[in-house]
C-alpha cells in the first residue's frame, strides 16, 4: 500500500506515548477515563479554550503544547459537537483532524477513544484510523525531491486507545480493506495518463485475482464479436487498444443473482475530433475515476469477504483524434443493436458505458446495476463538489443509495429522468444520438444510459465533480479522491449481505 501509517490499539488506561488526542463535547466535556489521564491539566483545557475562543465544535481542534503534569509533547483537543447521532462520517473526519496534527516526522501519537459518555464503539474507533489512513495519503511517486515543511505524518505510530482492544483489532481488518480500496482507487485516477493506459489499467484490474477475484479481460477481438460498436468506435482513434473487463466476487450464496457496479474508464479524453479546448485538458487523466472506483470497491469487498455475490466491469479506452477516429456524423451499432449518430465525439462516457451496461444486463442478470462515470461538464454546474448527481429507474435503489451517501458522508442528489427528456436524443438518421443539446446535458447523458439497461433496476452516478479536483477535505488532501468506494461498500453491507 502507499501509505505507511501504523495503527495499534491499546486500552484506555495505558501510558501516552508523544502526542495525545483527548475528545470533548460543546461544553468542553471529557470523558472519565480521558479527564484521568490528564489530571490537574483538564483545568489547562478550560484555560487554552477560552483563550482560543475553541467551543468544542465538530471537527474543530485546540492544540496545548507539552501540558505540565501530562506525558504528552503536545494535547490535541478535538471537538465532537454535540456529541450524539455522531455518525461514520464523523468519525473519520475526527481521525482526519487528529492526522492532519502529525507535524512532519513526527514519531508517535496516542488518541484517546472515548466520548465525554465513554468509551467509543469498536466501530467508532476504527473510523478514527481510517481517517487517520485516508487523511495521511499522498500520491508522490513521480516526485524525486521532497519540499520541506509538507504535511506528512505517514511514518507515524499511532496507538488508539479504546473500551475493548480485541474487538478493535478484529473490526480493524474489515476497515482497513475498505481504506485500501479508496487508496487503490485515488492511485488510479492519480497516475499520469502515459503510465495508465487501458492495458495497463486492465493489468491492475487483474491484481485482484490474488484476492479470489475472477477477471475476464475482453480485447479488441472479443469485443467486435460481440458487437461492441459503441465503445469500439470512441476507440478507434487511439494507439492503445481498448479493454473491457469483468471482475467477480462470489462471496454470496450460490447462483443467487449478483449485484453489479460499472465503471467509465476514459484513460484520457481529449474530445476526440471534436477536441476540447487545452484549458484544464490534462485533467481528463481522470475520466476513469467511475472504473478507479470499481476495482478499489471490488478490492475493498473481496478484502474483507463481503458475503455477497457482485459484478465489477468496466470499459477502458483512450479517446484521441486520429486519421482512423471517428467523426461527427458516424452511425455506430452498439451491442444492443440500437444505432447512434454521433453528433459530438467528447460525449464518448455514454458510448463506453453503452455496450458495457447492455453486456453486464444480459449475462450476469444482475439485481441491479449501479454505473458510475465522469460523464458531463453540467453536472458540476448543478451540484459543484459536495454531491453526485444521482438518476435512477428505481426508487427503493436510489433512496439505499441516498442513505449510503449521508452515513458515509459521500453524497449523492437525484435528478429526474422522463420521456420529455429522451425524446431529445432521438436522431433523424439513426435510433439516436448521442447529445442532447445544451439543456439539461447531464439528465439527457443519463437518459441515453437507460435506453442500455433493458429494464433492469438502474442507478446512474455523475461523478465528474466528486472524483477528482474537488476541494481538499479533513480526510482527503489528494486530487482523485476515490469517490464511491465507501459510498457502495455501504450499499452493498447494509442491504445485500447475507447476515
Ligand atoms: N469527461 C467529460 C466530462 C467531464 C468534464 C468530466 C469535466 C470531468 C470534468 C465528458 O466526456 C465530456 O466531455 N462531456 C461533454 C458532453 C457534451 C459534449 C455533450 C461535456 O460535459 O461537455
Ligand atoms: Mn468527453
Ligand atoms: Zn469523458
Amino acid at each position: 500500500m502507499s501509505d505507511a501509517i501504523k495503527v495499534g490499539f491499546v486500552p484506555l488506561s495505558a501510558a501516552v506515548r508523544g502526542i495525545m488526542v483527548v475528545f470533548c463535547d460543546d461544553s468542553l466535556k471529557l470523558g472519565p477515563a480521558t479527564a484521568k489521564a490528564l489530571g490537574g491539566a483538564t483545568e489547562l483545557v478550560k484555560r487554552a479554550a477560552s483563550a482560543a475562543a475553541f467551543k468544542g465544535k465538530s471537527g474543530a481542534a485546540l492544540d496545548i503544547l507539552a501540558p505540565e503534569g501530562v506525558k504528552a509533547t503536545r494535547l490535541i483537543v478535538i471537538g465532537a459537537g454535540k456529541a450524539v447521532d455522531l455518525k461514520a462520517s464523523d468519525f473519520l473526519k475526527f481521525g482526519g483532524v487528529a492526522a492532519s496534527k502529525l507535524a512532519a516526522g513526527a514519531a508517535a501519537m496516542t488518541i484517546m477513544a472515548e466520548l465525554p459518555n465513554g468509551a467509543m464503539t469498536s466501530e467508532q474507533a476504527i473510523a478514527i484510523a481510517s481517517g487517520l489512513r485516508l487523511r495521511t495519503y499522498k500520491f508522490d511517486r513521480y516526485k524525486t525531491k521532497k519540499k520541506d515543511g509538507e504535511e506528512d505524518g505517514s511514518r507515524a505510530d499511532i496507538s488508539l486507545a479504546v473500551g475493548d482492544a480485541a474487538a478493535a483489532k478484529k473490526a480493524f481488518a474489515s476497515a482497513g480493506a475498505i481504506v485500501d480500496g479508496v487508496i487503490i482507487a485515488r492511485d488510479l485516477v492519480n497516475e499520469p495518463p502515459n503510465v495508465l493506459f487501458p492495458e495497463e489499467f486492465a493489468r491492475r484490474a487483474g491484481l485482484l485475482r490474488k484476492l479470489g477475484v475472477k477477471i475476464e479481460v475482453l480485447d479488441v477481438k472479443a469485443m467486435d464479436k460481440l458487437g461492441m460498436g459503441a465503445l469500439l468506435g470512441v476507440g478507434q482513434g487511439s494507439a492503445r487498444p481498448s479493454r473491457t473487463v469483468i471482475m467477480r466476487w462470489d462471496g454470496g450464496k450460490k447462483g443467487e443473482a449478483p449485484v453489479a457496479f460499472v465503471g467509465k474508464g476514459v484513460c484520457f479524453d481529449t474530445g476526440g475530433i471534436s477536441i476540447k479546448p487545452a484549458g484544464s485538458m490534462e485533467d481528463m487523466k481522470g475520466d476513469m475515476g467511475g472504473a478507479a472506483c470499481v476495482v478499489g470497491l471490488m478490492h475493498a469487498l473481496a478484502a474483507r469477504k463481503a458475503k455477497a455475490n457482485v459484478v465489477g466491469a468496466i470499459g477502458l479506452v483512450e479517446n484521441m483524434p486520429d486519421g482512423n477516429a471517428q467523426r461527427p456524423g458516424d452511425i455506430v451499432t452498439s451491442m444492443s443493436g440500437q444505432t447512434i449518430e454521433i453528433i459530438n465525439t467528447d460525449a464518448e462516457g455514454r458510448l463506453v458505458l453503452a455496450d458495457v451496461l447492455w453486456y453486464v444486463a444480459k449475462k450476469t442478470k444482475p439485481k441491479f446495476m449501479v454505473d458510475l462515470a465522469t460523464l458531463t461538464g453540467a453536472i458540476v454546474v448543478a451540484l459543484g463538489t459536495e454531491h453526485a448527481g444521482m438518476f435512477s429507474n428505481n426508487d427503493e435503489l436510489a433512496e439505499r443509495l441516498l442513505a449510503a451517501g449521508i452515513e458515509s458522508g459521500e453524497k449523492v442528489w437525484r435528478l429526474p429522468l422522463g420521456p420529455e427528456y429522451d425524446k431529445l436524443i432521438d436522431s433523424q438518421f439513426a435510433d439516436m444520438k448521442n447529445t442532447g443539446g445544451r439543456h439539461g446535458g447531464s439528465i439527457t447523458a443519463a437518459q441515453f444510459l437507460q435506453r442500455f439497461v433493458d429494464g433492469t433496476p438502474w442507478a446512474h452516478l455523475d461523478i465528474a465533480g466528486t472524483a477528482m479536483g474537488a476541494p481538499k477535505t479533513d480526510i482527503n488532501q489528494s486530487w482523485g479522491s476515490g469517490y464511491g468506494v465507501r459510498l457502495l461498500d455501504r450499499l452493498v453491507a447494509d442491504h445485500y449481505e447475507r447476515k
